[in-house]
């Protein structure tokens, strides 16, 4: 067989565990080639060909990024480029495409899915937004490395009695505020799920620094005030995202008005999607490689292999498009129990 493999959206460590795992599965158990497009989306219209080989991803494991290459595109959202999508896929005589992203990716796998190109989706974000599936790979690291962040800020804070305000990616959700936040023992975490009330925020940390000298406040990059709190409007960048540290500023500025306390920010920004994967990474997107050349070779088509409950399982992309994993409530409801 003659199988496609491309990476799109952000990149996320682990992707470069996937990119081998599929070619150690495909062409030491099966023989199969695999044909990888750079750039995603993108390289697939306009039939830009990385050569994969064993020999060519060897000790890929470890390494973060991808060597495919990235981007954020949509075949939908370019004139001719799903014509172009379904040309390259008959120049190479493809049997069918492994997609790696995320939400926006696995759309459109889905998609040219329905009108008749066999996708395999597997899911990759940091923001561990993707349904369907308990993780996704890149998650793990993000978490890693913020939780990191957070422990170092921590000591640097008590040395000089101050507000340490720390924001991390998560445009749509809290999964990595919450899920480092809790780890580092964070003394507030701003998610957006949960609009925040700076006010009420900055009596805790007066009171709370009657009997401590630092406090950590993590931020996630989407989180917002009380609606009629504060005047603000999130500023937009390129595709709708967020302009990184501009929820941080007003919540260090806001925090250090109210307090009398001094307040830093760090911005982590892409140092969470760089980088070395974690093992846990490492071994989801090996999983996550090998299942999707499984289902490859099963004849399957507009499926994504997903873990569900420790299994590694094969969900409809039609049953995930365009829904977002929300974190779970009890995750909420810990952090709200465990700060200030
Ligand atoms: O990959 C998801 C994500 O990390 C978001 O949390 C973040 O807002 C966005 O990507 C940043 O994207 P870019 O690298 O395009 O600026």
């Amino acid at each position: 067989m003659r199988i496609g493999l491309l990476t799109g959206g952000g990149d996320c460590p682990g992707l470069n565990a996937v990119i081998r795992a599929v070619v150690r599965r495909a062409e030491m158990e099966h023989g199969d080639t695999i044909v990888g497009f750079r750039d995603g989306w993108k390289g697939m219209a306009e039939g830009d060909i990385v050569d994969l080989s064993v020999d060519s991803t060897r000790g890929l494991v470890t390494r973060g990024g991808t060597v495919l290459g990235t981007a954020r595109y949509h075949p939908d959202e370019h004139s001719d480029a799903t014509a172009m999508v379904f040309e390259s896929f008959k120049r190479n005589r493809l049997d069918a495409v492994i997609c790696v992203g995320g939400d926006g990716t696995l759309a459109a796998a889905g998609k040219l899915s329905d009108v008749g190109l066999p996708m395999i989706g597997v899911p990759k974000t940091i923001d561990n937004d993707v349904f369907g599936t308990d993780v996704s790979v890149g998650f793990d690291t993000a978490v890693a490395i913020a939780a990191d962040a957070l422990d170092r800020v921590q000591t640097t804070g008590e040395s000089h009695n101050r507000i340490m305000v720390v924001e991390v990616m998560g445009r749509h959700n809290g999964w990595i505020a919450l899920s480092a936040g809790i780890a580092a023992g964070a003394e507030a975490i701003l998610i957006p799920e949960v609009p925040f009330d700076v006010d009420e925020l900055a009596k805790q940390l007066v009171h709370r620094h009657r009997r401590a000298r630092s406090s950590v406040v993590v931020v996630a990059e989407g989180a917002s005030p009380v609606a009629g709190s504060l005047a603000w409007s999130p500023p937009r960048g390129k595709f709708g995202s967020i302009v990184a540290g501009a929820v941080g500023e007003l919540v260090r500025a806001e925090l250090e008005q109210r307090t009398g306390f001094d307040a830093r920010l760090t911005v982590l920004g892409h140092v969470q999607r760089g980088g070395t994967p974690t093992p846990t990474d490492r071994i989801l997107g090996s999983r996550f490689g090998v299942a999707a050349v499984d289902a490859v070779r099963d004849g399957e088509a507009g499926v994504m292999v997903a873990l569900q409950s420790e299994q590694v399982v094969r969900v409809p992309i039609a049953e995930i498009s365009g829904r977002r994993k929300q974190v779970p409530p009890d995750l909420v409801d810990v952090a709200r129990s465990l700060t200030v």
